[in-house]
């Protein structure tokens, strides 16, 4: 029996207005509530998981994220009070609070790619690294240099530290501020640009640690691939090498990852 079906056994609610999928986070249980129905019968639906579910201590209802940082929305509708988490992933360890910091299971294959595409010796710079989603598997499975890491918001900066020490990783130098604003980077192998939407207005700053060869991860979200491509093709000193399609971000656009090299250096 599927997760809809024991929940509606257990709940004794309308199959039809159940969540039909859901999230683990260390033992913390994340799902959405489809419909005006089932958010009345939170506490119920909440209760029937963590009996569904033993080692799930917590369980939130996810409302969205919002803002520069992402902050997401989320409340608690069964169990401990208590969102901090560590989420094993790619034989990594990830500490985060999920009431303040987002995760986006959706990106893990992205996560994963980028294990395979670093390569040794190189200089890499994670211009929105968060909690050191993209960055910490790289500097664990691959022999880069070095990983400059830079994040805005203090709170996942401090998560990005104790992710830093406790994967035993000495080459992420974190780097609290505004990736438009930091100065004193080196020329970049690789950029990761993990963050939108409208991330063509941070390309400015990477191009600015660009050198000939750098290869760029552009993120954004569009409800047309070819707008994206339009957007770079501006950029004369850009070649678009691949594209990616990570997710689906909402009924009408999608999550892409395009990945861009630095054909001549731009200052
Ligand atoms: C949403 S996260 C990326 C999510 C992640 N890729 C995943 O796999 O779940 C993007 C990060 O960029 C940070 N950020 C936003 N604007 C920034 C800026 N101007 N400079 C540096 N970091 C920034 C946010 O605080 C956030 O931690």
């Amino acid at each position: 029996m599927g997760f809809k079906d024991t929940l509606a056994e257990k709940t004794k609610l309308p199959i039809d207005i159940l969540p039909s999928s859901y999230h683990i986070l260390g033992n913390i249980l994340l799902l959405k509530l489809p419909n005006k129905k089932a958010m009345r019968e939170k506490g119920k639906i909440g209760l029937a998981i963590l009996k569904m579910f033993p080692y799930i201590k917590t369980v939130c209802m996810q409302k969205g994220v919002s803002g520069e940082f992402r902050k997401p929305k989320v409340e608690i509708i069964a169990g401990l009070k208590k969102t901090e988490i560590t989420h094993h992933e790619l034989g990594c360890k990830f500490k985060l609070d999920v009431s303040k910091i987002m995760w986006s299971k959706g990106n893990h294959a992205e996560r994963q790619h980028m294990i395979h595409v670093a390569k040794p010796h190189e200089i890499v710079v994670d211009m929105f690294a968060g909690i050191g989603y993209w960055c910490i598997p790289i500097a664990r499975h691959t022999k880069v240099r070095e990983i400059f890491a830079i994040e805005k918001n203090p709170v996942s900066f401090k998560y990005l530290q104790e992710n830093i020490r406790q994967n035993y990783i000495s080459n992420i130098i974190p780097i609290l501020g505004d990736c438009r604003n930091v100065k004193d980077l080196p020329k970049a192998d690789r950029i990761i640009m993990g963050y939108f939407p409208n991330t063509i207005k941070f390309l400015p700053a990477a191009l600015k640690i660009s050198k000939k060869g750098t290869i760029i991860h552009y993120h954004d979200i569009s409800s047309d691939i070819s707008k994206l491509k339009k957007a770079i093709s501006k950029y004369k000193n850009l070649k678009i090498k691949e594209v990616r399609e990570v997710k689906e971000y909402s009924p009408s656009k999608k999550h892409y990852v395009l990945d861009l090299q630095v054909l001549n250096t731009c200052e």
